[in-house]
């Protein structure tokens, strides 16, 4: 009977003096949240089922997602050795920045490290950025708008013709983001591609000498092979200009060569072969809380 007052069968003193029609709310609002969490179990399980047997082939996220999915289990191959910092510790509080192209592609970095980088560029306001992986250009487009604008931006990129001949291994899960059609794509034809100049080669053979020196910012997220992170680091560092700056890694504790090589450079000087601006060790490098970004000011 509607309107009636009675005990509810969940024996609850909240339903006891309900009317029916208030518990026939609450009872068709408790079907749908179960009938919601019952469709996202098996949504997550069909994703599951992709992720563990495609996505984690094809998409450098799905593997991503199953570190953290792994690393939330508690398996750890590696530590994670380098200290994390606060985004606060690094930038001001009243630092004010400008995102664009924020719709996010399998390869491009988070909207958080995005909003972290551009408030590195806008804090640190450098006359010159290197980038070593375009990609599809978000990021590069990104530093451009919070540069000064008299600041110029390289950006160099492995065309996809030369992905079976490039000196150091490539891994599998890089060709995804090598093989592409154009590089620099979201920055063509904006106002801030003028200042950007596109390169193209294989890290470990370009000739990066007419940039040594000259340089005050530099992002370093190309190939993620251990030995790609250790020679773009190092050419990072002659890069720096008058051996100081800013050096940006991404994908530390994502995937497992750059990580492991960033681990071994927290804790060692490069040595071989020595670097042109001497042998940092690179003591003071921070892992950026929340997100893969390791950052280095010298
Ligand atoms: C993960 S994507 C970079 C994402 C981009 N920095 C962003 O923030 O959106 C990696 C890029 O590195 C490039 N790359 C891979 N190996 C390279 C190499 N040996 N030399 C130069 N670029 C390389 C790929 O072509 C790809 O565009």
């Amino acid at each position: 009977m509607r309107g009636d007052k009675r005990i509810y069968w969940q024996q609850s003193r909240v339903f006891a003096n309900t009317p029916v029609d208030e518990l026939d709310c609450v009872d068709a609002h408790l079907m749908k949240r179960t009938a919601i969490a019952i469709a996202k179990y098996f949504y997550g399980l069909a994703a599951s089922v992709y992720l563990f047997s495609v996505g984690w082939i094809v998409s450098g996220r799905a593997r991503g997602l199953i570190s953290t999915i792994a690393a939330h289990f508690g398996f750890r191959t590696i530590d994670f050795s380098i200290p994390t910092v606060r985004l606060a510790e690094i930038t001001d509080a009243d630092c004010t920045i400008q995102l664009t192209e924020l719709p996010e592609n399998d390869g491009n970095i988070t909207l958080l490290e995005l909003s972290v980088i551009a408030a590195l560029v806008r804090q640190n306001a450098p006359r010159t950025i290197f980038e070593i992986g375009t990609f599809d250009g978000r990021t590069t487009l990104n530093m451009a708008v919070n540069a000064a604008p008299e600041a110029r931006l390289f950006t160099l990129d492995l065309p996809r013709e030369q992905v079976d001949s490039t000196k150091l291994h490539v891994t599998t899960g890089d060709r995804v983001f090598i093989d592409k059609p154009q590089s620099g794509a979201r920055f063509a034809g904006t106002d801030a591609a003028r200042r950007i100049t596109q390169l193209y080669g294989d890290s470990a053979e370009f000739d990066f000498s007419p940039y040594f020196g000259t340089i005050d910012l530099i992002f370093v997220d190309g190939s993620h092979a251990y030995e790609y992170v250790l020679n773009d680091t190092e050419i990072a560092l002659k890069l720096l200009r008058d051996g100081h700056g800013v050096i940006l890694w991404h994908d530390y504790t994502a995937w497992p060569g750059a990580t492991r090589a960033l681990n071994e450079l927290s804790q060692r000087a490069l040595t071989n072969p020595p670097p042109a601006v001497g042998h940092p060790v690179f003591e003071n490098m921070k892992h950026i809380s929340g997100t893969t970004l390791v950052y280095f000011k010298m």
